[in-house]
């Protein structure tokens, strides 16, 4: 009997501590997916569905997501004076940075076109009606999904975990195919993408350009996606740390612009700040001044807060004390220092609203509606389509919060913040059991072994 409690407990041990250290890389795995998921949700009424297209071909160039899968589309064709106008949105939904997190992600949408959806609504930047998307309304507008977790710009794979890094291939062959499809005809053509996406704007802006003959107004739109080198509430660099992890395992650095990588390390050209005074093609950085995303994930990651003290602070703005809400002001001032240079050159264009919101152009409530963001009285729809068709200059600053009152704010609730506190909290008991049992073991093994000397006595 002593023997098979024994068995049990030390069985209850081992397991039960391996079990709780990987729960916790899963359920951390799977708050982040949540956040990202709450960030994309937009109220949708009777919106225009796409269908999705696979590149056919693009594995066979070894362009495929995470799990080998061929990348996709969703293609909705232009018509009538926006017939020979393209536009490509490129899906943003965060990184992945070690062996783990990629496996991960192969199980979802964002790693493998399994687990895509066959149809997504077009809203916003990609509306089809006037209405609702002034200026692009009636442009061929492509939405590209994101397999590869490295903002289309790895190149490399992973035997031993079948995994693939293949962003740069997927941006290559999807641009390839959608020449072929008409956009070799362009008469002007803009490159968007918002969040990891954004990013992506950003890092192939030029390569954009130069698909193009030099007759063909391209221009470039970044959303989301000025992803800042900065220090969490803790002191540490969290993005850093993790965009780290991205370039190596995926193999950026080649990929990322030598005008940066001959001056810095490669960690640091994947950071905005340090790429976007070099662009050439027309750019326009919209982003929110506290931009949710790195809120919640940059500058309060759980692990920077392990008390909770800046917990209400960061599911709702309104409940940040005035000592936090200086050091989110100096977030905005860093911003604003990282766009500086960029911001002298006429060609670009900026909109940085003092919103705690993370995707305006995807959104309808924040691309164009009756009260939907604004700064001096213009939304953002009309911002980025005065800066495209040069009908004036575009350079929006808003003033510091909580000056806007047109802002859509997100407010976070327990569902989509509190996971990682939680899963935290519930694997250090989980890991305190087992320890106890661990100690129990001892304690009756003392035992068993005089019962098994007694045993034999018998
Ligand atoms: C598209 O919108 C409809 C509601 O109009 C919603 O039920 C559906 O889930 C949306 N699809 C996606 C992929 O978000
Ligand atoms: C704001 O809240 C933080 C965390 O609870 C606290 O450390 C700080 O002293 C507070 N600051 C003010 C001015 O109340």
């Amino acid at each position: 009997m002593k023997q098979i409690f024994i068995w049990v407990l030390s069985f209850w041990t081992v397991i039960g501590i391996g079990l709780s250290r990987s729960d916790a890389g899963l359920e951390e795995f799977n708050a982040k997916e949540r956040l990202l998921s709450f960030l994309e949700t937009a109220v949708v009424s009777n919106s225009l569905q796409v269908p999705l297209t696979l590149i056919q071909g693009a594995a066979s160039k070894g362009a495929v997501c995470l799990d080998g899968t061929p990348p996709g589309y969703h293609l909705d064709r232009g018509f009538g004076s926006g017939s020979n106008s393209w536009l490509i949105q490129l899906e943003g939904g965060g990184w992945c940075n070690t062996i783990r997190s990629c496996v991960l992600r192969k199980t979802t949408r964002r790693g493998s076109s399994k687990f895509m959806e066959k149809q997504i609504n077009f809203t916003g930047i990609l509306s089809n009606k006037a209405e609702q998307n002034p200026d692009f309304y009636n442009w061929n507008r492509v939405k590209l999904r994101y397999c590869d977790g490295a903002s289309f710009a790895g190149e490399g794979q992973n035997e031993a975990n079948q995994l693939y890094f293949r962003g740069q291939r997927i941006w290559s062959a999807a641009m390839e195919d959608l020449m072929a499809k008409g956009m070799h005809n362009a008469e002007q053509a803009l490159l968007s993408g918002c969040s990891a996406g954004g990013l992506a704007s950003i890092l192939h802006c030029d390569e954009f350009k130069d698909l193009f003959p030099k007759t063909t107004k391209v221009k470039c739109l970044s959303d989301a996606g000025l992803f800042l080198d900065a220090t969490n509430v803790a002191g540490g660099h969290t993005l850093r740390d993790m965009y780290g992890g991205v370039v190596t395992l995926q193999g950026v650095q080649n990929n990322l612009p030598s005008t940066c990588t001959s001056q810095m390390p490669p960690t640091s050209c994947f950071f905005p700040q340090n790429l976007v005074a070099n662009i050439k093609t027309p750019m326009f950085l919209l982003n929110a001044a506290y931009d949710a995303w790195q809120v919640q994930e940059s500058l309060i990651p759980s692990s920077a807060d392990p008390n909770g003290f800046w917990r209400d602070c960061k599911m709702d703005q309104a409940h940040c004390n005035s000592s936090q809400m200086l050091f989110l002001q100096d977030f905005r001032n860093q911003m604003l220092n990282a766009i500086n240079d960029f911001s002298k050159s006429n060609q670009n264009g900026l909109f940085i609203n003092s919103c705690f919101a993370h995707c305006q152009s995807e959104r309808q409530d924040t691309w164009y509606e009756n009260d939907s963001p604004r700064i001096g009285n213009k939304a953002i729809a009309v911002s980025v389509g005065d800066w495209f068709f040069d009908r004036m200059s575009v350079k929006a600053i808003d003033c510091p919060y909580p000056c806007d009152n047109s802002c859509h704010n997100l407010i976070f609730n327990d569902d989509v913040t509190s996971t990682i506190t939680i899963s935290e909290s519930t694997s250090l008991t989980f890991t305190l059991l087992n320890l106890l049992s661990a100690f129990l073991i001892t304690l009756t093994c003392s035992k068993c072994i005089m019962g098994g000397l007694s045993l034999t006595g018998d």
